[in-house]
């Protein structure tokens, strides 16, 4: 634990990943300036009145990057990806080019140490899914620069879990199968793992880290979530015909089965490094019991992305 007032450009600080980094730094004392697109929403006002830097910039425009990373020590970056649905709007070549502007800006800015966002699923052979691939280019081309990075992959985050079909008629549905581990990390870890990191720089110069909290079973999300709830959750995986019809979910379930996206965290390892990342149990009490509820509560649709 130290205190520095270094400045630290954190984006996507209104989202899952980006506000988890920006609360766990500021813990820390970090000074956090957040990029935001438009800082008359309610997040980006709420990053302002607890003392976070605000500058406007949105990712495809190079020059906002550069002028966000002014006088800044450090960067971390994730990006939205196609994967999270049509509706993003986001393509697979601009999650790239996005990430790959906002590594080359932090070269030319002077930064000295960025943390990337990447995937579990990453690797140096492609996965057939875009969001996983576009990843897998960002992180090569970061390792090409002269800046000081470190690259993350999470597994899916535990957040995923909740809305899944059916939660509130007592069934949690996913993708691995009831006796299938996965690995899972909670969004407020993520920023927990990032502010480890930039506060030992060289420990983590140039490392690629996969993280995850967790692996359980399909069968023992039911259990963890019966004993949260209080009541029975069974747990099943999506329907054969829903894989079958649809080729994204399907793909995913068949890189879940294939392990690649199972994750293949050293979880007793990580504990060492990061400790206190939070097992799915730990979650359900804190931080995710106020999400669970509300999913118990208002039932689910298929919107994983
Ligand atoms: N879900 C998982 O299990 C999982 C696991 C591993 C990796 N991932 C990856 O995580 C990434 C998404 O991260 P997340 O969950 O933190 O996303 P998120 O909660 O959807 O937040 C996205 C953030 O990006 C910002 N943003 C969107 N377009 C922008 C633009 N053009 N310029 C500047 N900022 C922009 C949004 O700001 P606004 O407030 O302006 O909208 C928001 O802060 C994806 O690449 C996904 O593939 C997800």
């Amino acid at each position: 634990m130290g205190s520095t007032d270094r400045i630290i450009l954190v984006l996507g600080a209104t989202g899952q990943q980006g506000g988890s980094v920006t609360a766990a730094l500021r813990a820390e004392g970090w000074a956090v300036r957040a990029l935001v697109r438009n800082p008359a929403t309610d997040k980006a006002g709420a990053l302002d009145a607890s003392g976070i830097e605000l500058v406007s910039g949105d990712l495809a425009d190079p020059a906002s990057l550069r002028a966000a990373m002014r006088g800044a020590y450090g960067v971390f970056s994730v990006q939205p990806s196609s994967g999270q649905g049509a509706a993003y709007g986001v393509s697979d070549e601009d999650e790239i080019r996005w990430g790959k502007d906002v590594a080359t800006a932090a070269g030319e800015s002077g930064v000295q140490h960025l943390v990337y966002s990447s995937t579990n699923a990453a690797g140096p052979e492609r996965s057939g899914m875009g969001h996983f691939d576009s990843k897998s280019e960002i992180e090569s081309y970061i390792r090409t620069l002269d800046v000081r990075s470190t690259v993350i992959r999470p597994s899916a985050l535990m957040e995923m879990l909740l809305p899944g079909l059916g939660l509130a008629e007592g069934c949690v549905t996913f993708f691995m199968r009831p006796d299938q581990p996965m690995q899972f990390i909670a969004a407020a870890d993520i920023g927990k793992v990032v502010a480890r990191i930039f506060a030992s720089p060289e420990t983590f110069r140039s490392r690629t880290i996969e993280i995850a909290g967790d692996a359980v079973t399909g069968g023992q999300v039911g259990q963890a979530f019966t004993r949260a709830a209080g009541r029975p959750i069974g747990y099943q995986r999506f329907p054969d015909s829903l894989l079958e019809s649809d080729r994204f979910l399907g793909r995913l379930a068949n890189l879940v089965d294939e392990g690649r996206l199972a994750g293949h965290a050293d979880l007793a390892a990580l504990r060492q490094e990061f400790p206190g990342l939070l097992t799915l149990e730990q979650w359900l009490v804190e931080p995710g019991k106020a999400a669970f509820r509300a999913a118990l509560q208002a039932g689910g649709d298929l919107a994983l992305r």
